[in-house]
């Protein structure tokens, strides 16, 4: 479990089944990962957690994986599984896509790294201004560094230093950001005013309280928040569709209103499309909902399974930019190797009908999943959007973090999970994460997922 537990909900199913099926399914796994196993103890020696970042820890260690090709993967036990994990949402492409391939050994041989512009920064900007609307575009080499350099231009150009984010939500592990991830129930003060709440410590708390959370789908609170706080506040952060807590999409005219408040009260909105900017549609979330941000956040599937990422303005932000008022600046910055792998995914790889191939696919696994959910009357459901989906342990819909804390089933999630492990699936390690699905995703891995699932589903829902 690579983040504390905090999906509190208990449904209806017995405890006692639960705690049984966990402990069969964890002695299962142990038994088909001893090589992992033994991975973890030499890995431990040298790295905290025998893992290269905090999000890859999983109990009772992490699957050490040996090669990816199309929508498999094999672990160091030689074990195959079909990959729906997809690295946390980066391999929409396809491991070892042949196309990614040839244009980065293509590069390598041309030479990988000058610190000066190629051909490929330019070709990757222009696809995503067609992609996205937004006029200008930078890179970065991650996630962190797209939403950092976004709060720095929201700062910069509004001259205000109070960021709001969304209660629950992950934007990326710089300070301004590292507030109010996944807080604990007894953490969270008035929904109205949620409390600030540093993600894990080594923030300044004068830090952490130049970022306010407000919950999702709640244009009101935004409000209230940003008239107590007028002409301080620089920029919103937000995710038009929340993926760190499962999915949830905006409700109908939610968007909208967050688009009109930001503009009345002059604070720069700012879409993080780190997870659906390149898997929900050829143009994102932005596109998906028909709402422009001043700025939009990229990275994961952009650069085909590369370090990459990007961030998207407007003109007069790209002015602030340009003339050096903020500085957007990084020695990797549009490195030639990671552009040649985003120009390759954007324009011969991601294309309009990959995205329709990505969404016909999901939406047959979600409705098998609802299927066997309503076949075995588990309490949970099916959700998803573009090439990402789950299953959310709740019996009721959820619309924002209050609800994920206290409606999820974290014990029934981890148990699910297992599952898949132990049936040849591939799966993010914790609750709060959703499947990724690639174009090489066909009929038969969705068959695999769903009879893993039914094998959970029987077990669990007596069936
Ligand atoms: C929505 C969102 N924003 C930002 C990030 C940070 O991206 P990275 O891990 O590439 O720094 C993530 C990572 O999971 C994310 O899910």
């Amino acid at each position: 479990m690579p983040l504390p537990e905090t999906a509190h909900g208990e449904s209806s199913i017995d405890r006692k089944l639960v705690n049984k099926l966990t402990e069969e399914q964890m002695a299962r796994f142990r038994e088909h990962t001893p090589t992992s196993a033994e991975y973890f103890d030499r890995a431990r020696k040298v790295m905290p957690g025998g893992v290269p970042s905090s999000f890859q820890l999983n109990d009772p260690w992490p699957v050490y994986i040996d090669r990816g090709r199309g929508a498999l993967v094999w672990d160091v036990d030689g074990s195959e599984y079909v990959d729906f994990h997809n690295g946390f949402g980066v391999m929409c492409v396809g491991h070892a896509n042949p196309v990614i391939g040839e244009a980065v050994k293509a590069r390598h041989d041309e030479g990988t790294h000058f610190a000066a512009p190629t051909s490929g920064s330019v070709v990757s900007a222009e696809n995503l201004v067609e992609r996205f609307g937004l006029p200008q575009w930078r890179f970065s080499n991650s996630g962190t560094e797209s939403t950092m350099s976004a709060i720095h231009l929201a700062r910069g150009a509004t001259e205000r230093d109070l960021i709001v984010k969304i209660e629950g939500s992950y934007d990326g592990h710089h300070d301004a950001v590292m507030v109010s991830c996944y807080p604990e129930l007894d953490e969270l003060g008035p929904r109205e005013s949620p409390n600030p709440i540093p993600f894990g410590h080594g923030y300044p708390q004068a830090v952490v309280e130049l970022t306010r959370p407000v919950p999702f789908n709640d244009a009101e609170v935004l409000e209230g928040l940003l008239k107590e706080y007028e002409s301080q506040v620089a920029g919103l952060i937000i995710e038009p569709a929340m993926m760190n807590i499962n999915i949830i999409p905006p409700k109908d005219g939610y968007l909208e209103r967050v688009r009109e408040l930001c503009t009345e009260h002059g604070v720069k909105l700012i879409f993080d499309e780190v997870k659906t900017g390149a898997t929900i549609s050829y143009g994102g979330a932005t596109q998906r909902f028909g709402v422009e941000p001043d700025m939009i956040c990229l990275a994961k599937a952009i650069c085909g399974g590369y370090p990459g990422g990007a961030i998207g303005m407007t003109a007069e932000l790209g002015e602030i930019i340009a003339s050096d008022k903020v500085h957007q600046i990084g020695t990797f910055n549009g490195n030639p190797l990671v552009m040649a792998a985003a120009e390759a995914t954007l324009t011969q790889v991601l294309t309009p009908d990959a995205y329709e191939k990505l969404e016909a696919t999901n939406d047959a696994l979600k409705a098998r999943c609802q299927e066997v959910i309503d076949r075995y009357g588990l309490p949970a459901y099916a959700q998803g959007l573009g090439a990402k989906g789950c299953v959310i342990f709740s019996g009721e819909p959820i619309y924002e973090y209050r609800d994920y804390l206290t409606k999820v089933d974290g014990e029934l999630s981890t148990l699910a999970w297992l599952y898949h492990m132990n049936h040849g699936i591939f799966m993010t390690p914790g609750v709060e994460e959703e499947w990724t699905l690639s174009i090489a995703h066909e009929q038969e891995h969705i068959d695999r997922y769903v009879a893993a699932f039914e094998a959970f589903a029987s077990d669990v829902g007596g069936g």
